[in-house]
């Protein structure tokens, strides 16, 4: 990977050059014909894809030929509970949301508990059962339905995965795992054996319903290396390729500092104040001119401009209304402070909105939607026994 950025599952740094990372992991760009086929198959596009925020795949046009004769799909994502969510962990949500919608299918959302646990010297059990439950209310406080949701949190669940995740680790060699995860002598011996753990969701569909031909993977492209792994064992295991759709980085609000759980500054999480909101928004790296003269003489430069992403991500449903933001920046019409005083405030009245709707959201809910309550675990069990 080139020097200026790095994109692996657990760090993200630097600039990324999303069509040089195409490239460097090897997957397809969402082509214009692609976008077209979808359009013309679901009769609408959501503005994550029309907007080229998810703008990669791994096999998408395969899930497009399925969907298209008829087959039925489902869908599979997940969260690593290593902290509070910022609004970036939450963008692949909403697009699966919208997916599962169109796609009118089931959903399985990963709880990496155990990922995190293993990968962060720092953080004990105690934070990972809390972050795990606080991080599942912000899931689910965008509406998904529990009766095609199924939640696993592999500390919790990890009998309804572990079938699959031997058969995986049986043909991934150490060496394979080196090359994909930079994995060293140093790297403790989970996170070895974890990449069978994410890989399993992919194949676990066909074990709970056989009405299913296909898996499609909405997630950030920093997860890609899971999947790499995952697809050259499915041929091995005898089970479809899962398909990835991938997704950017929503960018980190300082220059040049990764958006990190460390540094607060750096993104705005789904629990910050009113004032935090407004602080942040207020410092964060813009692509305008340094003066309101030099603004309206030369305009801004919205490509470059984190205030600009937010819009882009998550705040502007409206095509028309960004594209106008977009002219208006960069004709100098409109002022970095203008498009931060609306940013803070629909930020803020987004982020009140998904607390009433998460406060309502109890932990007798949540059990609505865990695996374990809506699988028989023996009868599953015995599912697996022509798994190779
Ligand atoms: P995690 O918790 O790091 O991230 C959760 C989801 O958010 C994406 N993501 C982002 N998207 C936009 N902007 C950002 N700044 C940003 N940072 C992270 C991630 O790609 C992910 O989609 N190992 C995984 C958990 C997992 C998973 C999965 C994720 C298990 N199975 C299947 C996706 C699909 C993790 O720690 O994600």
């Amino acid at each position: 990977m080139s020097e200026e950025y790095k994109v692996t599952p657990w760090e993200v740094t630097g600039e990324v050059d999303y069509e040089k990372l195409i490239r460097e992991f090897g997957v397809s760009p969402l082509t214009d014909d692609l976008v077209s086929r979808f359009r013309k198959i679901f009769r609408e596009l959501p503005s994550e894809i029309s907007r080229k925020l998810f703008y990669a795949h791994r096999d998408f046009d395969v899930i497009l030929d399925k969907v298209e004769s008829g087959k039925k799909i489902y869908l599979y994502t997940g969260r690593g509970p290593s902290g509070p969510m910022h609004i970036g962990h939450l963008f692949p949500f909403v697009f699966t949301k919208k997916l599962q919608t169109m796609l009118n299918t089931e959903l399985f959302i990963q709880i990496t508990s155990d990922e995190k646990f293993l990968y962060h010297r720092n953080i004990g059990r105690e934070e990972i059962f809390e972050y795990t439950i606080d991080n599942i209310k912000d899931i689910l406080a965008l509406g998904f339905d529990y009766k095609n949701t199924y939640i696993i949190d592999d500390l919790r669940a990890i009998q309804y995965l572990y079938q699959i995740a031997v058969s995986v680790a049986k043909r991934v060699t150490f060496s394979t795992a080196k090359a994909v995860f930079g994995f060293t002598h140093d790297t403790n011996i989970g996170m070895i054996f974890f990449m069978s753990i994410q890989a399993a969701p992919s194949f676990i569909g066909y074990f709970i319903n056989d009405k299913y031909e296909g898996c499609l993977i909405p997630a950030a492209i920093d997860q890609d290396p899971y999947w790499r792994v995952t697809r050259d064992i499915a041929t091995k295991i005898k089970l479809p390729k899962p398909a990835q759709i991938h997704g950017k980085l929503l960018p980190g609000l300082k220059k040049g500092i990764k958006m990190s759980a460390s540094i607060p500054e750096t993104s705005i999480y789904l629990s910050d104040s009113p004032e935090a909101v407004k602080k942040k928004i207020w410092e964060a790296y813009t692509g305008g001119q340094p003066t309101i003269e030099l603004q309206r003489k030369y305009g801004g430069d919205p490509d470059k401009c984190v205030v600009f992403s937010y819009f882009k991500f998550l705040f502007e449903d409206s095509d028309d209304k960004l594209r106008e933001r977009y002219e208006a920046c960069k004709s100098g019409e409109l002022t970095c402070g203008e498009c931060k005083r609306e940013l803070i405030d629909r930020i803020n009245k987004f982020l009140e909105e998904h607390r009433r709707r998460k406060e309502k959201i109890t932990d007798e809910y949540i059990e609505k939607y865990l695996i374990n309550n809506k699988v028989d675990l023996e009868n599953h069990i015995r599912q697996y026994k022509l798994l190779r």
